[in-house]
């Protein structure tokens, strides 16, 4: 099959998809050219304004979408594998992955994307080596002490997606001060999940709405989706539309389970800290190029 050199450069580099499915994926930019019928332009929440289309600047790639998601998911999966391939340790391959997350976070706010969610600590991950664990812990110190600054100022509003009480005292204390500093911000909502687990998230909101209950201040009949949306920790905040998860691993691993009910699913190959904001720019596309119906057939 002839395909143009920058396509056939753009499949090898990108490997977005298991087995079959990676043909698919060599049409990205092609797909994003032609532009579908059934775009539907950017709402872009947090400030209320509609985006038509927006330009990516990063990379050769860089190109126009159509169509943006409001909400990006993301599990950074692979800096396990990285750290060995390279023969390094896995606290390594963390800290190699937490890099590549400022310029995820900035191209992301760049795009005028509205919320960017990133799995950084399961409610599972407890199990790992206490040395593996310590260093997860230190980084998150560490990429908020380099960090916040820079995302206050670009008026970036940080949720911690989780229960911070399990967590050591300074990560709590930091975690809470990044919240509070950035709670007015009104720019890209950046949710970094820490201690979470999805099914953990809908105990949580069943339990806080069951008391409502109780107290009488909401009849059993008046709960509805809507209701336990209100109690997640992302409340107010648009379903998740696209979820990419690195390494060619295809699970969600209970990662947002209620906020995903919809959202489109990616699976690049590439290992956590190798995916550039250039793979990131070629998932983006491939979103736009999804046909989204919704249980609907249109
Ligand atoms: C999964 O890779 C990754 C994690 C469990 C941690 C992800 C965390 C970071 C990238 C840095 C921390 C983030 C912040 C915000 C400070 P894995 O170790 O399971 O990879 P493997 O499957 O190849 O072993």
């Amino acid at each position: 099959m002839w395909l143009p050199a920058s396509m056939t450069e753009n499949l090898k580099e990108t490997n977005m998809c298991a087995g079959s499915r990676q043909w698919t994926c060599a049409f990205f930019n092609l797909a994003e050219k032609t532009k579908g019928e059934n775009s539907v332009f950017l709402n872009r929440n947090r400030d209320e304004r509609t985006v038509k289309s927006r330009k990516s600047t990063i990379g050769k790639n860089a190109g126009d979408f159509e169509r943006l998601p409001n909400h990006v998911a993301i599990i950074m999966d692979g800096n396990g594998r990285w750290a060995k391939s390279h023969r390094l340790s896995i606290p390594t391959g963390h800290r190699q992955g937490t890099e590549n997350l400022r310029e995820i976070i900035r191209h992301t706010d760049e795009l005028g994307i509205s919320a960017l969610s990133l799995y950084a600590f399961s409610t599972e991950n407890w199990s790992r080596p206490k040395e593996e664990v310590e260093a997860l812990m230190q980084l998150i110190l560490d990429f908020f002490a380099s960090e916040i600054d820079d995302l206050d100022a670009k008026n970036v509003r940080i949720l911690i997606l989780g229960d911070k009480s399990r967590l050591p005292a300074k990560q709590r204390d930091t975690l809470v001060e990044a919240e509070t500093r950035t709670a007015g911000n009104t720019g890209l909502r950046l949710n970094i999940a820490i201690n979470y687990g999805g099914r953990d998230e809908i105990a949580r909101a069943a339990r806080e709405i069951a008391m409502e209950a109780v107290d009488g201040r909401i009849q059993p009949e008046q709960i509805s989706e809507q209701t336990i949306a209100d109690h997640l920790y992302t409340r107010g905040q648009p379903d998740v539309d696209l979820l990419i998860r690195t390494s060619g691993e295809m699970r969600l691993s209970n990662f947002l389970l209620f906020q995903c009910a919809y959202a489109e699913f990616l699976f690049p190959k590439t290992l956590w800290p190798d995916f550039s904001v250039r793979l990131y720019d070629e998932a983006l596309s491939a979103f736009g190029n999804r046909n989204r119906r919704f249980g609907a057939r249109t």
